[in-house]
């Protein structure tokens, strides 16, 4: 008998069928790249900026001829590592065109394509043997110059933008920009979740990108829609969750989509047709323990202060003042000045993230398991 997958994904992308709302989101992607309009993905991690491109990519391309091109810039360090995977990217989209596929490959011939099979699957992959010093910051340029010319629209997707930031090389930013805004045939999704760094290349002044881009924030799903989703796929499987288990799951996660994804898919997995809060709060604890080991180690990478710091905004869930004489003599944290430093370095290290915005701003520990797992110890 076949086994059914769990319908609650903790990665990936399947289908519409597995996606919870984000209708206004996709309206407004989409209709920019309709439009040839750059688009810029902020959110917060796991809040699904990638789930919703591959969920874009998905919709347009059933809609109308165009190659998605999705490149995830997050473990690339210099323009060699950029340079090779949106190469690759743009060889994939020719599979079944073996003609474009050697004409792209004719063209970059000076670089010395390599196209090996993946032993498992067969899919070619192309990679170039050069030094970094062959690749250079007019590489990029030259591939996206290479899509302009092709008669197909590309819209192509740098997911983790923010990384091109750390690259050694100079003028990344300032070289890619003036490229792209030549560029006809090609329309860019931005994404990142790093908040200070996203903002400071797209909305400062002194930045190439500065305001040219139209900005989707992606927040939190909102709680009813997440209920219907959650109630109407359990549902549809057979499964009755009781409203109070949702409100339940959907209070412990706080929203975040990834952490609900999660509890979900745990629920589904322990397979009880009848779920209520009681089976909802086992697989939470089931999920806290399955932590334990990765938070512990936390522990010991950071300081004692930044650990007593850590649990202390934990314990409060939001801190709206955290140099308050209240907050820092309640936990014992010392001096105005040491709370300064410690959250910054909390901060930086993303373990504490920092919301502001429209909302009054409060700081909280930024990873929901984390900080519900940090709940439960003494103070
Ligand atoms: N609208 C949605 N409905 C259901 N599941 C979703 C939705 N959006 C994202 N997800 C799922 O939630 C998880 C987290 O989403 P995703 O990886 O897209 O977040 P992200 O913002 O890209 O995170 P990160 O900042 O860590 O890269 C994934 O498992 C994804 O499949
Ligand atoms: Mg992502």
């Amino acid at each position: 008998m076949k086994t059914e997958h769990n319908p609650f994904i903790t990665k990936g992308y399947i289908d519409e069928e597995h996606f919870c709302d984000r209708k206004e989101e996709t309206d407004k992607l989409i209709k920019n790249i309709n439009n040839q309009i750059n688009s810029t993905l902020f959110s917060p991690r796991k809040m699904g900026k990638t789930g919703l491109i591959q969920h874009i990519f998905s919709k347009i391309s059933q809609q109308k001829e165009i190659n998605c091109l999705y490149i995830d810039l997050y473990a690339t360090q210099n323009i060699h590592d950029f340079t090779q995977l949106l190469a690759n990217a743009i060889f994939k989209t020719f599979p079944v065109k073996k003609s474009l596929a050697n004409k792209f490959l004719d063209t970059f011939k000076n670089w010395r394509p390599i196209v090996s099979f993946d032993p498992l699957t067969g899919v070619p992959e192309l990679s170039f043997d050069l030094t970094s010093q062959q690749i250079n910051n007019q590489s990029i340029s030259q591939l996206l110059k290479y899509l302009e010319k092709l008669d197909t629209p590309f819209a192509i997707a740098f997911d983790e933008f923010q990384q091109i930031t750390f690259y050694p090389e100079e003028n990344v930013e300032a070289i890619l920009r003036s490229t792209i805004q030549h560029l006809q045939n090609c329309t860019f999704i931005f994404s990142g979740s790093h908040a200070t760094l996203m903002h400071q290349m797209f909305m400062s002044v002194k930045r190439p990108f500065y305001n040219s881009t139209s900005n989707v924030f992606l927040n939190k799903i909102a709680h009813n829609e997440y209920q219907i989703f959650i109630k109407n796929t359990f549902e549809k499987r057979g499964f009755r969750i009781s409203i109070e288990a949702i409100d339940f799951i959907l209070n412990f996660t706080t929203g975040y989509t990834y952490h609900t994804q999660f509890i979900c898919n745990q629920i589904f997995s322990l397979g009880y047709k009848k779920i209520d809060t009681q089976t909802t709060i086992k697989a939470i604890l089931m999920t806290l323990d399955e932590h334990d080991s990765s938070f512990y180690q936390y522990r010991n990478l950071i300081t004692n202060a930044q650990w007593t710091l850590l649990k202390a905004l934990a314990k409060e869930e939001k801190v709206f003042m955290p140099y308050s004489k209240d907050f820092i003599q309640k936990y014992q944290l010392g001096t105005t000045a040491m709370v300064k430093r410690i959250l910054d370095s909390l901060l930086e290290k993303e373990l504490v993230y920092h919301t502001s915005g429209s909302e009054i701003s409060f700081y909280s520990v930024y990873d929901v398991f984390l900080m519900r797992w940090l709940q439960r110890l003494p103070v």
